[in-house]
């Protein structure tokens, strides 16, 4: 990991300060690369007041997403008919700190805290708090679960949608840096050119927003 770390580190350092600092904007909320965690949470009232719904084939109408991401959206879904006739359908998008919270509550009911802290956020901790997250399903079986990841559909959603700005955000191995278990339904909007760089070096977001912050620092260290 850390000479992955440091790979990237030397890639962000030579785009130049320029590039970096139209970056580290992105950081801020309302920016594509705005992390949410565990550690990183969001105010109960935020709400982005660009919600659009996204023209694709969905489970209910609880799929609203950001517009650059519902465009993205679009593409993917229509790349996935159309480059290996599968057919995908949004199943979750923006999701507001109350309806995090009733998902939260009901799960704590049916399977116990521990379970419940591994497969869904606290409220204030969910990424779908942020309109650029979506779980995605197959048309022919619908239910979240770890066989998505190995169907056909699940193994082309994790093989492609970096080409169109997302990531599979909760991979496997990465259970201890993000604090969830694998989510292979799971897809966040990061704009193509973070998701190029998250896929070919497979790290976790946490990993790359690191990198993106040291370099930061190494580039004001310089101009001190
Ligand atoms: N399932 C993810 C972790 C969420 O609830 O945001
Ligand atoms: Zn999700």
């Amino acid at each position: 990991m850390l000479s992955k770390l440091l790979s990237l580190i030397l890639i962000f350092s030579s785009l130049g300060m320029d590039a970096v600092c139209r970056y580290e904007n992105q950081l801020s909320l309302g920016g594509n690369l705005f992390l949410v965690n565990r550690d990183y949470r969001i105010s109960a009232d935020y709400v982005p007041n660009d919600l659009v719904m996204p023209q694709v084939k969905r489970t209910s109408d609880s799929v609203l997403l950001r517009p650059e991401a519902a465009d993205a959206l679009e593409r993917l879904f229509q790349a996935a008919k159309e480059e290996a006739g599968y057919s995908l359908v949004a199943v979750s998008g923006f999701r507001s700190y109350q309806t995090q919270s009733l998902i939260f509550n009901r799960r704590l009911k049916s399977v116990g805290r521990q379970k419940t802290m591994l497969f869904v956020a606290l409220p204030g901790a969910s990424e779908h708090q942020l309109g650029l997250a979506m779980d995605v399903a197959r048309q022919k079986n619908t239910s979240l679960n770890a066989s998505f990841g190995s169907s056909p559909e699940g193994i082309w959603l994790a093989e492609n949608c970096y080409r169109f700005g997302f990531i599979l955000r909760y991979q496997e191995q990465w259970t201890e840096i993000t604090g969830y278990a694998y989510e292979p339904w799971h897809i966040r909007y990061v704009g193509e050119e973070h998701a190029l760089r998250i896929q070919e070096l497979d790290i976790p977001l946490e990993e790359y927003i690191s990198a993106l912050r040291t370099t930061i620092d190494l580039f004001s260290t310089e101009n001190e």
